[in-house]
């Protein structure tokens, strides 16, 4: 039995360690909000944070995409889903922002924009708007609402 944190709960399984992390998340606990796109790593829809703890006792966390993670590679760490984004039901940041600029359309993308913009929040020391909307180039939008999204990742640096 292998043990991670899931959003704000330790969760335990026993499912092969070479199991993707986005069937654990979608299939065994049921957390439909990080989406299925192309399951090859190219279209960034089933993004999620895994923090790692660190020797110096800090969480770094790194976006990945599930659809190519084992779970094997989350044993032990923390797993970040959209879910876990707004855990007290006020938007994040993040959040916030794409609906202030309307970097959402059919919102089949959005979560994955979410997670990884979330994710350049707490990785980047210095951040600054080119390298925001750097964070977000594996990210894939079908309804092509870039300069919205592109807009968000700005009011999110500028609220930073
Ligand atoms: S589903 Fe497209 S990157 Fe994972
Ligand atoms: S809002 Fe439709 S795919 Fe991005």
């Amino acid at each position: 039995m292998h043990e991670l944190v899931l959003n704000d709960r330790i969760v335990r399984t026993d499912l092969p360690s070479g199991t993707t992390l986005l069937d654990f998340v979608r299939y065994e606990q049921h957390l439909k909000g990080t989406k299925i796109g192309c399951r090859e790593g190219d279209c960034g829809a089933c993004t999620v944070l895994l923090g790692t703890l660190c020797k110096d006792g800090a969480v770094r966390y790194q976006s990945v995409t599930s659809c190519i993670s084992p779970l094997g590679n989350a044993f032990g760490k923390h797993v970040v889903t959209i879910d876990g984004l707004a855990l007290d039901k006020t938007l994040s940041v993040v959040q916030g922002a794409l609906v202030a600029e309307g970097g959402t359309q059919c919102g089949f993308c959005t979560p994955g924009f979410a997670v990884s913009l979330t994710g350049y929040c707490l990785s980047c020391p210095r951040p600054d708007e080119d390298s925001a909307i750097a964070s977000i180039d594996g990210n894939i939008c079908r309804c092509t609402g870039y300069k919205s999204i592109e807009r968000s990742a700005r009011r999110v640096v500028d609220a930073l």
